[in-house]
């Protein structure tokens, strides 16, 4: 079984959210997955589970990872095997408790004593490690997903060693990275002409899918022609090798470049900082003409005028819902069914009549009446949808 503990001495920043998530998600891929609280906060525990559930869960802490720690905490004995819950296929968790944190100053104690060979402060010790690789047996988990507190406490410190499963240190550290390649745009020799459209650019990589983040790389460019005046860099996020198959963020433009030769270089340094904020600089390098520019609204991200309207719809009461859409199969009413059918049969009889019209008229209206009927006969137009497409035939008529 692979353990992954989400750490970070800050608070707040989506440790529990990412190993709800990462759970999940292990999960539907088909690993059986172990999602295990070790933090008193319980939030995971929370997501998981609605509020009753949670009360069951907590009366007592009966059900709850303090279950198999109680022995230890009142000197009974040793921990008791773990309660785990299964909460979606493949998906088992071990819930967290709020009385997890009288555990803490038992295991600071116990800490120095393990390097004495303290059989009993070494259980304290080891506790977290050995309940969740008994879960994980009785689970017959492959990974598990351990959520811990933002501090560097005793739990912590035992909960890391929880997630040292295989011997090693660390087996990974898990680190942000950009999930797309960030590339500037620029005319390859494949085009070659100055009147290109700027979809048709060559994407140049500057960082390239997958880079760990923060970072900072550098990429060099340049100019077309001799005397160019100013250099426009679009900027843009995707896979694709041409710029109009990739997400636009934005442009750098470098503008009054002094009289310089064909083929000048100009360096363009991308900085993605950690918010996911890119910060794009290009300079000319023969006269160090430059410009900056800052994209912190990628394209997956909400713009400020999005945010705003999703918050108003949200204060605003609730409506009442739209009324229903008629029923899969109902159809146009009558006289809608009528004037579609007559207009069907009439553009028939104008398909069936010698040509003397172009070709792609015909093929329209052969291609709009196919529509028209399709959608009768299976029932999935109302009247307007079925008006519309009438009209389009009615329209394409004319031509014929
Ligand atoms: N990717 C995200 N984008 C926006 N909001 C997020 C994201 N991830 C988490 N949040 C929100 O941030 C808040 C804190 O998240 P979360 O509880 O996961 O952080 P945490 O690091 O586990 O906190 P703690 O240190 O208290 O355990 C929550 O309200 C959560 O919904
Ligand atoms: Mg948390």
């Amino acid at each position: 079984m692979r353990t992954l503990v989400l750490f970070n001495n800050k608070g707040g920043v989506g440790k529990t959210t990412l190993a709800y998530h990462l759970s999940h998600m292990f999960a539907r891929l088909g690993h059986r997955t172990l999602a295990v609280d070790l933090d008193p906060q319980a939030n995971l525990t929370s997501a998981f589970f609605d509020e009753d559930r949670l009360e069951e869960i907590w009366e007592d802490g009966k059900e709850s990872i303090l279950a198999s720690i109680q022995p230890r905490l009142s000197g009974t004995g040793d921990i008791a095997p773990a309660k785990v819950i299964e909460a979606a296929d493949n998906l088992f968790v071990l819930p967290g408790d709020l009385g997890m944190s009288r555990f803490e100053d038992k295991l600071s104690q116990s800490w120095p004593g393990g390097f004495q060979n303290d059989e009993n402060a070494l259980r304290d010790t080891t506790s977290f490690y050995r309940i969740v690789q008994g879960a994980g047996a009785e689970t017959g988990a492959s990974i598990a997903v351990i959520d811990v507190g933002p501090n560097l406490g005793a739990i912590n410190r035992a909960a890391l060693l929880a997630g040292r499963a295989s011997g090693a240190d660390v087996d990974e550290v898990l680190v942000d990275i950009t999930p797309h390649t960030l590339s500037v745009g620029a005319l390859d020799r494949a085009i070659g002409s100055l009147d290109a459209d700027e979809g048709d650019l060559a994407t140049v990589p500057v960082i390239p899918r997958g880079t760990a983040v923060p970072v900072e790389r550098s990429e060099t460019v340049q100019t077309v022609v001799q005397g160019q005046k100013e250099a426009h860099l679009p900027i843009a996020q995707g896979e694709a090798a041409r710029l109009g198959d990739c997400a636009r963020l934005g442009t750098v433009l470098i503008t009054d470049i002094p009289r310089s030769p064909a083929g000048s270089p100009v360096d363009v340094t991308f900085r993605l900082d950690l918010s996911g904020v890119l910060h794009v600089t290009a300079v000319h390098r023969p006269s160090g003409r430059a410009t900056e520019v800052t994209i912190a609204d990628g394209p997956a991200r909400l713009t400020h005028r999005r945010r705003a309207r999703a918050r108003k719809a949200l204060a605003e009461p609730r409506r009442a819902p739209e009324p229903e859409a008629p029923p899969r199969g109902a159809g146009p009413g009558e006289t809608e069914r009528l004037l579609a059918r007559a207009l069907c049969e009439r553009a028939a009889r104008a398909l069936a009549a010698p040509e003397g019209v172009s070709a792609d008229a015909r093929e329209r209206v052969a291609r709009l009446t196919r529509d028209l009927e399709r959608g009768l006969a299976e029932g999935v137009l109302d009247d307007l949808a079925a008006a519309a497409r009438r009209e389009a035939l009615a329209d394409a008529l004319l031509d014929l």
